[in-house]
C-alpha cells in the first residue's frame, strides 16, 4: 500500500471521486444497468450468467478498493440477466479487511451513478434462529448494525445532500414490495421449504462469534449473524436504492459450551457451493418476474 492508498483508508470520499469512478465505468461499456448485485462469499456464479458481458478486475477501475479474500474474485461484471441490464460483483469488500467503512460501501454510490434503481445483496451468515437449517435462504426483512453502535456507520462524516438527507429513515431498508415478490418466485419454484424471513445482524469479524456473543445476539432478535451486507445497505438506503437483501445460512452457531464443533470458513463455503444454484435461479426467477 502506498502513502495516497494510506491517506484514502482514513479519508472519506467526495461527490466527484464517485463520479470519476461511474464516468470510467459509463465510457467503457454501452450497458447502462438499473440493477446492481453485490455476491457474497462463494455466492459469485450468478456473474457468470450474465449474457454479453464485459469484466473489469477491481484493481482496473480508478477509485475501487481491492478484494483480498479466498473465495471472492474481485470482479466487476456488466451484462444482461433474464433480460435485465445488470452489474454485479463478483467478491465485496469487509471491514476485517483492513479497509474503512466507507470504501466497504464505495461501490454503491457508483452503482447509484451509473443509473442503478435497485441493489440485490447476497451473504453468507450464520444461523441463529433455532428453527433453521443450514442451507437455508432467509429473506433479510431488517438489520442490526452492531459496528453501528460503536460508530461504524458509512454515512458519518459530512453530509451530501447530493445522495440523501443527513438523518435517513431506516426502518423500510428493506422493500416490502421487492420481499413480497421473492417469496412469490420461491413459491412458484416450489423451494419455500428453503426459505426463512428474519433479522440479519453484521459483526465486524473476522473471528467467529464467541458462544456468549452468539446467546447475546439470539437475545437482541437477530435470527442470522454475518460479517458484510450492513454498509451497502445503508448506502444505498440513503440514495434511494430499492434493496432487497437474501442470507444463506451455511451454519448453525454454537450456543453449546459441551459442543466440539466449531464454526470455519471451509463449511461455509461447502455449504455456498451446494446451495449457490439455488440462490441464482431463485435471483434469475424474481428478475423474470
Ligand atoms: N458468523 C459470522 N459470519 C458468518 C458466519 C457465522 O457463523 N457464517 C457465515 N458468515
Amino acid at each position: 500500500m502506498n502513502y495516497s492508498e494510506i491517506i484514502r483508508m482514513f479519508s472519506f470520499n467526495r461527490f466527484e471521486e464517485y463520479k470519476e469512478t461511474a464516468e470510467w465505468l459509463l465510457n467503457q461499456t454501452a450497458i447502462r444497468p438499473v440493477v446492481a448485485i453485490i455476491c457474497g462469499s462463494g455466492l459469485g456464479g450468478l456473474a457468470d450468467r450474465l449474457e454479453e458481458s464485459v469484466t473489469f478486475k477491481y484493481e482496473d477501475i480508478p477509485r475501487f478498493p481491492t478484494s483480498t479474500v479466498a473465495g471472492h474474485a474481485g470482479k466487476l461484471v456488466f451484462g444482461k440477466l433474464v433480460g435485465h441490464d445488470c452489474v454485479c460483483m463478483q467478491g465485496r469488500f469487509h471491514l476485517y479487511e483492513g479497509y474503512n467503512i466507507h470504501m466497504v460501501s464505495y461501490p454503491v454510490r457508483v452503482f447509484s451513478q451509473l443509473g442503478v434503481k435497485t441493489l440485490i445483496v447476497t451473504n453468507a451468515a450464520g444461523g441463529l434462529n433455532d428453527r433453521y437449517s443450514v442451507g437455508d435462504i432467509m429473506i433479510i426483512k431488517d438489520h442490526i448494525n452492531m459496528p453501528g453502535f460503536a460508530g461504524q456507520n458509512p454515512l458519518c462524516g459530512p453530509n451530501d445532500e447530493r445522495f440523501g438527507v443527513r438523518f435517513p429513515c431506516m426502518s423500510d431498508a428493506y422493500d416490502r414490495e421487492l420481499r413480497v415478490k421473492l417469496r412469490s418466485t420461491a413459491e412458484a419454484m416450489g423451494v419455500t421449504h428453503f426459505l426463512q424471513e428474519g433479522v440479519y445482524c453484521m459483526v465486524a469479524g473476522p473471528s467467529f462469534e464467541t458462544i456468549a456473543e452468539c446467546k447475546l445476539l439470539q437475545t437482541l432478535g437477530a435470527d442470522a449473524v454475518g460479517m458484510s451486507t450492513v454498509p451497502e445497505v445503508l448506502m444505498a438506503h440513503h440514495c434511494g436504492l430499492r434493496v432487497l437483501g437474501v442470507s444463506l445460512i451455511t451454519n448453525k452457531v454454537i450456543t453449546d459450551y459441551d459442543s466440539e464443533e466449531k464454526a470455519n470458513h471451509e463449511e461455509v463455503l461447502r455449504t455456498t457451493q451446494k446451495q449457490t444454484k439455488l440462490l441464482q435461479d431463485l435471483v434469475c426467477g424474481f428478475l423474470s418476474m
